[in-house]
């Protein structure tokens, strides 16, 4: 059963395919949210005590029905959520191409086709987005793990005795900079770098979401006053809750002039270098030494996709060289992922944005980003013609909305239109408000599914 034969092999393939493209049209069609019930889930897990074999057609099918009814359907088109996006069918194709290879990336001289592809792809996504010099990175499993990465190379760089000695090496504690509207990952992060989660100044931002450089010097300042050593500057290009850019040229300008690191975490925005024509809203982005972007968010790859790209690439093996007997030798022209990473053990993450970069070309994304773009102005143009007053400048395709006075606070509109399962919108919080988040994240999301949307949420506020 593990491993089949061929032609029973063939057999399961053909339906697995067919299964799977049979629930992708009725999921299309049904709610985005089903019944999300973890306890009626367990139930129907309690026959699974794996003690005799099943077959595996059954299986499948059984496993498919539960990925029906319990999950959120992010691949639906009136799914308009947080930055997960459907995901594009080359990069689904990579996958089970992977699947089936199974190469370990944690080593060149192993798996030389793999990493190259990986390289090829980060090096062409670093100079797309305008990066010079010792160019490098890796795929990464998300944003969180490549701005990881960020901290410690601002870490490393800043300190010569941190690879060895840690936190401890530095004169005074180290200190790293983000807008009180990043991503919280970066709490999580300090913590897991051994600087602690108070280490990530929460700069404040300027009712826009933006973070207001005044704001950063004054910091920066007063740790040093303090005796804290600043090693970092993050400037956010497309926020978690409203896809605000940060004034990335005005952070880069004190970065250079405090002798910082500076890191630009694209993780959704980054997509718009696609864009000829949207791309200008990220000026100032090349010139970070380092920056995120989430290949499985708006490029749309399967999930656990992200990339760290540096201008510094020599750090890396510093920040993560090791030597071990039992990995295969490098070569002088080799870039072992194990060395200069995070992991170790690594599955082949960057074919998805190979696959799917080379197949519909810089100007295939340049449409996916442009046309959601142009959608998110649809909704937004909607929601304020029905008295909702919008919270945001939705430049990458998040809107963020404060429903029309006496229907209901955000949160409520929410839990409605989430009931109904006409769409999926969520309720975040904005510098200070609450509001109703909507973003633009399906390539297959049309003005019809704009239309539905904006149907149920203005339903969602009647029923006040
Ligand atoms: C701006 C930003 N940075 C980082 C992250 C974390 O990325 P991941 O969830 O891929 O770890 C997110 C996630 O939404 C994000 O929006």
């Amino acid at each position: 059963m593990l491993f089949p034969n061929d032609d029973d092999r063939r057999r399961w393939d053909y339906f697995l395919s067919s299964a799977l493209a049979a629930a992708q049209a009725r999921v299309a069609e049904g709610p985005v949210t089903p019944m999300l019930d973890p306890s009626a889930i367990r139930e129907k897990l309690i026959p699974f005590d794996f003690a005799a074999p099943r077959p595996l057609e059954g299986l499948i099918a059984w496993v498919i029905a539960q990925m029906e009814d319990g999950v959120v359907h992010f691949s639906h088109p009136c799914y308009l959520g947080l930055f997960n996006p459907a995901p594009a069918f080359p990069a689904q194709c990579a996958d089970r191409i992977v699947g089936v290879f199974n190469p370990q990336l944690a080593a060149a001289a192993t798996s030389p086709a793999a990493v190259e592809i990986e390289r090829h792809t980060i090096l062409a996504v670093a100079r797309r987005a305008g990066l010079t010099g010792d160019l490098g990175g890796h795929f990464t499993t998300g944003g969180t793990e490549a701005n990881y990465t960020a901290l410690l190379c601002s870490l490393t760089q800043a300190c010569a005795g941190f690879a060895a000695e840690g936190a401890r090496a530095f004169a005074g504690p180290p200190v790293f900079y983000v807008s009180r509207e990043s991503h919280l990952a970066w709490l999580k992060i300090a913590h897991q770098a051994g600087i602690g989660r108070t280490a990530a100044r929460m700069i404040a931002t300027d009712g826009n979401g933006r973070m207001r450089p005044d704001s950063l010097t004054a910091a920066i300042e007063r740790d040093r006053v303090q005796g804290c050593t600043p090693v970092m500057i993050v400037a956010t290009a497309g926020t978690t809750a409203a896809g605000a850019i940060d004034p990335l040229i005005a952070c880069a300008e004190i970065a250079r002039d405090a002798g910082l690191w500076y890191h630009v975490d694209a993780a959704w925005g980054g997509a718009l270098i696609a864009s000829d024509r949207l791309r200008h809203r990220l000026a100032g982005i090349e010139r970070a030494n380092s920056i995120t972007i989430d290949a499985h968010k708006w490029f749309a790859a399967t999930m656990g996709c992200g990339m760290f790209i540096a201008t510094r690439a020599a750090l890396l093996p510093e920040v993560f060289g090791v030597s071990a007997s039992f990995m295969p030798p490098s070569s002088a022209h080799n870039f072992d992922p194990y060395t200069s990473t995070v992991q170790w053990s690594r599955r082949f993450l960057g074919l998805r944005l190979f696959l799917a970069l080379a197949s519909a070309g810089w100007a295939g994304y340049a449409a996916h980003v442009e046309r959601a773009v142009a959608l998110a102005s649809v909704l937004q143009d909607g929601l304020a013609s029905r008295g909702w007053r919008i919270a945001n400048e939705p430049a990458l395709a998040v809107v963020c909305a404060e429903p029309p006075a006496g229907t209901g606070s955000a949160k409520e509109v929410v839990s409605r239109v989430l009931a109904s399962g006409r769409a999926w919108v969520s309720a975040a919080t904005f510098e200070g408000r609450d509001v109703v988040r909507a973003c633009i994240t399906n390539g297959r999301t049309t003005r019809r599914d704009i239309m539905e949307t904006l149907d149920a949420l203005h339903s969602a506020c009647r029923s006040v």
